[in-house]
């Protein structure tokens, strides 16, 4: 019932930041996904008899790589398979399922934030049996393998049925279809004040939340409208579509603006969120105000005690490093570690499992805690709205208090995609090669301090990541840092993050851009963006 299929490698199977993601035809060449997957078998030991966790966020090949990735772990050797009915698990649910059936880990179909549809994209996403992305070495592993590939074992067996929950037999393997949302919603009711955010609500809080057509959808409705009594017709688009009814599923200012719009309108909700294609990013919007992810994170970890699983205090905090510095700040003051890694979830891991760290954060959206191993976009709205619920103030006066004790870190990021590749790197290998000479150098009234290209020591194995992306440093606290995305999938896209601190209070209601347009040019007088490009401006400022 399993047969050995001879294959010819491919060359372009190095995962990214997030997994292997490539544009859908890609994947559709012959033997490409099964190549894949069974580079990952491969790279594992001991998983005979185990349990994989296989589900993905919905979008366009979802089913088709489920069942080959069933049929290829039965004739691999797995015991069982947990798959998400339709073959739909968010990515912070699949992590959740890994840890709580302890299976030896899983695959997360997605390509997250970017458009899906059949000439748009997908991914595959192998997570280890922490619940998290698999590390570094893992992924390096599956590369290599990739790259030697001969054979392939799959079942030849008829299609699951994907759509039933309960049990089926595959090639001897058990295939488990599990009911997507309801391990996970039980998990947000032992983190969050499940009564006194249905208080609030029924009290007349108004909320409006946009799924995007993308995986968070029956997540949202369960828990915010079944479970929490949000008003019918607060969670919107809240079907997954293949395509994503042709939009980005990334909940940002540009691909969210119709959600900014309203809430910024004069008969706002007091409180907006949306979610991303796989539903592990958020978007937090106030009524009248947009939270950056850098302050979301700060104001989570600085009011995190008032949700019952958070109640004994954090561990510590950590985040990427072109993360703003806002939570740094908060660790400060709450004498706990705060901890600086490279982009990238799976950074975050090990501080996590050493339990160094509760809450994670990422300025592109990303939220999280050690309650799973991935972020989490619906665990970021269900603990703003357990605090909210608390402390009965809106998200604006929240966020003002916030500034006036902390100081204000104003942060942007400015993306240029599809860049061409050659003129990408010429711009980081410029850059790279003044490092030595910029700090003291005057920019206006900026003088640089220190300039470097990040290097990560990890602190729990002592693996080092370097070449994290270029930190310009000015006097002061402000900052400016190039990298490019590794999560991209056609050209390079240079990310640009640009962040001015400012403690005065009386300073804290500018324009974000304006008040960051010296750091703005002080970026393009340094890397010579525009020249070198080819752009007058970036395509997404968030
Ligand atoms: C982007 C984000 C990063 C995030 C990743 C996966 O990666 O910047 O923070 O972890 O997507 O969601 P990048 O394209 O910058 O490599
Ligand atoms: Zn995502």
């Amino acid at each position: 019932m399993t047969k050995t299929v001879t294959t010819t490698p491919y060359t372009d199977q190095k995962p990214g930041t997030s997994g292997l993601r490539k544009k859908v035809p890609v994947f559709q060449q012959q033997n490409y996904a099964e190549n894949f997957i069974q580079s990952i078998f491969d790279s594992l030991e001991g998983f005979a008899g185990k349990t994989l966790v296989i589900g993905g966020d919905g979008r366009f090949y979802n089913r088709e790589v489920i069942q080959i990735a069933i049929k290829m772990a039965a004739a691999n050797g797995f015991g069982r398979v947990l798959v998400g009915r339709g073959g739909i698990l968010s990515t912070p649910a699949a992590s959740h399922v890994i840890r709580k059936y302890e299976a030896f880990g899983g695959i997360v179909l997605s390509a997250s934030h970017n458009p899906g549809g059949p000439t748009e994209d997908f991914g595959i996403k192998y997570n280890i049996g922490n619940g998290g992305p698999a590390p570094e070495k893992v992924t390096d592993a599956i590369y290599a393998h990739t790259k030697t590939i001969t054979t392939y074992k799959i079942a030849d067996v008829a299609d699951v049925n994907l759509d039933a929950e309960g049990e089926q037999d595959v090639a001897g393997m058990t295939v488990q279809v599990i009911n997507p949302v309801s391990d996970y919603a039980e998990l947000m009711e032992t983190l969050f004040d499940f009564p006194a955010i249905r208080a609030h609500l029924a009290g007349g809080f108004r909320i409006v939340f946009d799924a995007m057509s993308a995986v968070t959808g029956p997540y949202a409705k369960e828990i915010l409208e079944n479970r929490l009594g949000a008003a019918k017709g607060s969670v919107l688009n809240f079907v997954p579509l293949p395509d994503f009814g042709g939009h980005h599923p990334d909940p940002n200012l540009v691909h969210a603006r119709a959600l900014y719009e309203e809430m910024m309108g004069d008969d706002a909700p007091d409180f907006g969120a949306a979610s991303d294609g796989d539903g592990d990013r958020n978007l937090i919007i106030g009524k009248g105000i947009f939270v950056t992810p850098s302050d979301s994170l700060a104001m989570l970890a600085a009011n995190a005690t008032l949700a019952p699983g958070y109640a004994k205090g954090l561990a510590g905090i950590a985040r990427s490093m072109p993360t703003s510095g806002a939570a740094d700040r908060v660790a400060e003051k709450l004498g706990i570690g705060i901890y600086e890694t490279p982009t990238g979830w799976k950074f975050f891991g090990n501080l996590l499992d050493a339990g160094l760290a509760t809450i994670c954060g990422e300025e592109s959206a990303g939220t999280g805690s050690s309650h799973v191993r991935e972020k989490d976009g619906l665990w970021a709205v269900l603990l703003w709205l357990n605090i909210l619920a608390v402390r009965k103030e809106s998200v604006i006066d929240i966020a003002r208090e916030h500034w006036t004790t902390y100081g204000r870190n104003y942060y942007s990021r400015h993306d240029y995609e599809e860049v061409d590749s050659a003129a990408a790197n010429g711009l980081m290998d410029a850059l790279r090669a003044q490092l030595g000479t910029l700090p003291g150098r005057k920019l206006g009234d900026l003088v640089i301090e220190t300039a470097d290209d990040f290097s990560y020591h990890d602190p729990v194995d002592q693996s080092v990541s370097n070449n994290q992306g270029i930190r310009i440093l000015f006097v002061g606290g402000s900052r400016v840092v190039f990298r490019l995305s590794g999560t991209g999938t056609s050209g390079a896209t240079l990310r640009v993050y640009i962040e001015r601190f400012e403690p005065d209070a009386a300073k804290h209601d500018v324009d974000t851009q304006v008040a960051l347009a010296d750091l703005i040019e002080a970026a393009d007088t340094l890397a010579g963006i525009k020249e070198r490009t080819g752009r007058t401006e970036p395509t997404v400022i968030t």
